[in-house]
């Protein structure tokens, strides 16, 4: 097995840890399944729908952040009973830190306030918004015709910032040919990497980054395959981790494993392409229970810290970055309209 890459300061030593966590989606309290549960929202964990729906808005001027709240909330549930789709649901994290309980908020959870800026002036820009819904499903027409429902729903309290369809290429491959989530962490485990666990502040929630990143496929496809496997420090073909002695330590791979005292620091990743023939790339989605492991990510792919900068990013551009607080079903359901009966 390749020695992994540590990142900077003392939060990042040590060797691969390969059994990832044994968190749960679902965690009831020690007297059985009548207690009240902590579960993360289940949409994402949803693998295998092929078309995506990222709304970003913003709060109109007037409306509040319970507002806010309360609007996304009545969607949720009548969209994923009838609607054929998931809705996963997050805000502001100041926004949702200011309306919710004080344990029911992810304690790392803040927003993207300043764009990041690498040594050499790489930049990933900062495009904050106060909320973020996903709708996806497995078929076009339901996202479509769900996420105008969103929008309409939404419409008394906040305004449409940015709409990116995304949908899943060749199955399991981003836009660069590679295959995407093969260190992604199995389902079993997914629940504990990407929310917090019960029994803590903010447990059930999750920190979502939200990433478009434009590719330049011409630029991509002008270099061989060994280059562009060196760039992502897996073969492409199959998604092998390159040997240690041939691994680059600016290889993508190199620049995203954390470690801390020797444990890997997982994310949960639901990567899609998104975009057209002329302009297309990644829109990355990445839930975690601790938003240093995303920022600390960014921070080593723009060569914060060691000046050593993310191959991969002379070939893809980000556009946009935010950071939101998808909160846990329980904290939700709080803000859920009186059922009328
Ligand atoms: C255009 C943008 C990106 C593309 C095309 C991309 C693509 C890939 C590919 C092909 C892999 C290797 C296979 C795998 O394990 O999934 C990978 C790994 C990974 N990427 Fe990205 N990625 C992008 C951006 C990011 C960003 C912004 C982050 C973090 C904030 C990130 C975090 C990771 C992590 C944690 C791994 C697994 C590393 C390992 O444990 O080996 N990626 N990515």
């Amino acid at each position: 097995m390749a020695t992994r890459h540590t990142g900077p300061a003392n939060r990042t030593t040590g060797t691969r840890h390969t059994g990832g966590t044994t968190g749960r989606n679902v965690a009831h309290g020690e007297d059985g399944c009548d207690d009240a549960p902590v579960s993360a929202q289940p949409g994402i964990f949803a693998l295998g729908t092929s078309e995506h729906s990222y709304l970003e808005l913003d709060l109109l001027p007037g409306a509040t952040p319970a507002d806010l709240v309360r609007a996304a909330v009545s969607l949720v549930g009548p969209l994923s009973t009838t609607g054929g789709v998931n809705l996963v649901v997050g805000f502001r994290p100041e926004h949702w830190a200011h309306v919710s309980r004080p344990d029911e908020a992810p304690p790392s959870a803040r927003s993207w306030a300043e764009d990041l800026v690498g040594p050499d002036g790489f930049t990933m820009p900062a495009t904050q918004h106060d909320a973020w819904l996903w709708v996806a499903g497995g078929d076009r027409t339901a996202v479509f015709d769900n996420g105008r429902a969103v929008v309409a729903g939404m419409a008394p309290v906040a305004s449409l910032a940015r709409e990116t369809d995304g949908w899943l290429y060749q199955h399991d491959r981003d836009l660069t040919g590679f295959i995407d989530g093969t260190e992604n962490p199995s389902l079993l485990e997914a629940p504990g990497v990407a929310a917090l666990p019960p029994g803590t502040p903010g447990a059930g929630s999750s920190v979502v980054l939200f990433q478009l990143w434009q590719h330049d496929t011409p630029r991509w496809e002008a270099i061989s395959q060994q280059e562009q496997e060196q760039a992502m420090g897996r073969t492409k073909p199959d998604s092998v981790e390159l040997a240690e002695d041939v691994m680059p330590p600016d290889s993508h791979v190199s620049r995203t494993v954390l470690e801390v005292d020797g444990r890997e620091q997982h994310i949960f990743r639901r990567n899609v392409a998104y975009g057209g023939v002329s302009d297309h790339g990644t829109a990355f989605v990445g839930f975690s229970c601790d938003q240093w492991r995303l920022e600390e990510m960014l921070r080593r792919m723009a060569g914060v810290g060691d000046g050593i900068r993310c191959a991969l990013t002379r070939y893809v551009r980000p556009l946009t970055g935010g950071y939101y607080t998808v909160p846990s079903v329980e904290a939700l359901a709080r803000f859920a309209p009186e059922d009328p009966e």
